[in-house]
């Protein structure tokens, strides 16, 4: 027999959570902060600019955080930096988020040394700009194997683990530019929008096992990364930003940190643009 609740079903993999699951998630959202202490969390490309000022932040609610870098020796100076500033357990582990072997070598590692992971930050990003008809293959593909794939394989990993035990927050670092392009950047533009389609279909699947999946798309941030721009175009860009400011690494931290905490148990599949009004 029909009910009249019954055109609210409209997801199928929804329908597969049961109640008991869905109070649970209801219940996780009234749950404070305090619940983050002692859970484990990976941020890649954690060594410096965002991913660091993420760590930094993640720790502060003592929060176990692995930096994970390419580069493994500046990720040791700044977990032991972290570590300090906040007595919270934080380690090194070099990897290349664009090989799955280093990823898998990686996982072993914080799995021996912590038991579990509960939060992924998937943050470790590149560009290699030039005008579409001038790139080079090969700069199309570093930037895609690094950005989209390098997030897959770790996403891949960590969500078989995070299904098992039914509960984990997965945020992806998109960008502002995979919303709405920019000139010199096809590679990277492509990058970060399929970002947004891996976040939300990852979303779908995980919803039913207690996985959060969101994205956070940032405008212009003060790092290495946009350090290198000519003044001429950082101006420009700076008279196209409401706020009237670049935004810095902890502005997309704290964001994060909401994302990653039971406050956000009932957001999932979302992308949060963190960009003082540049795309609205
Ligand atoms: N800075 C901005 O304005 C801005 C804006 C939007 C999005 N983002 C995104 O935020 C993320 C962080 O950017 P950032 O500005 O802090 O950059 P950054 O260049 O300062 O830091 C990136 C980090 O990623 C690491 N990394 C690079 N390749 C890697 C790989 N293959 N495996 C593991 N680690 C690797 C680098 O060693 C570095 O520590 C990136 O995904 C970037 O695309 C940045």
């Amino acid at each position: 027999m029909s009910s009249k609740l019954d055109h609210y079903k409209i997801d199928p993999i929804a329908q597969t959570m049961t109640k008991a699951q869905a109070s649970n998630n209801c219940e996780e959202g009234n749950k404070s902060m305090k619940e983050l202490e002692n859970k484990t969390a990976i941020i890649t490309g954690g060594a410096r600019g965002i991913g660091q000022a993420i760590a930094l932040t993640l720790a502060k609610e003592e929060i176990k955080c692995v930096i994970s870098d390419l580069d493994s020796s500046m990720a040791e100076v700044t977990a032991k930096e972290i570590a300090s500033l906040t007595n919270t357990e934080t380690v090194a582990v070099g990897c290349n988020v664009a090989d799955s072997k280093s990823v898998s070598e990686m996982l072993k590692k914080v799995l021996d040394k912590f038991g579990s992971i509960d939060i992924l930050i998937n943050n470790a990003g590149i560009t290699a700009d030039s005008l579409l008809v001038r790139m080079k293959e090969e700069d199309w593909q570093k930037v895609i194997d690094v950005n989209l794939t390098g997030a897959f394989n770790c996403l891949q990993a960590v969500g078989k683990l995070m299904m098992k035990q039914r509960s984990g927050k997965i945020v992806n670092i998109s960008s502002i530019i995979g919303l709405r392009g920019n000139a010199g950047q096809t590679n990277y533009a492509a990058s970060k929008a399929g970002l947004i389609g891996l976040t939300k279909s990852a979303a779908r699947e995980l919803a039913s096992r207690g996985v959060n999946v969101n994205a956070v798309c940032p405008g212009f941030i003060k790092t290495e990364m946009t350090d290198r721009l000519p003044e001429a175009v950082k101006s420009d860009l700076l008279a196209q930003i409401p706020l009237g400011r670049f935004g810095e690494p902890e502005d997309v931290a704290r964001v994060v940190l909401f994302l990653v905490s039971p406050w956000a148990a009932y957001i999932t599949g979302q992308i949060i643009v963190v960009d003082g009004g540049m795309v609205m």
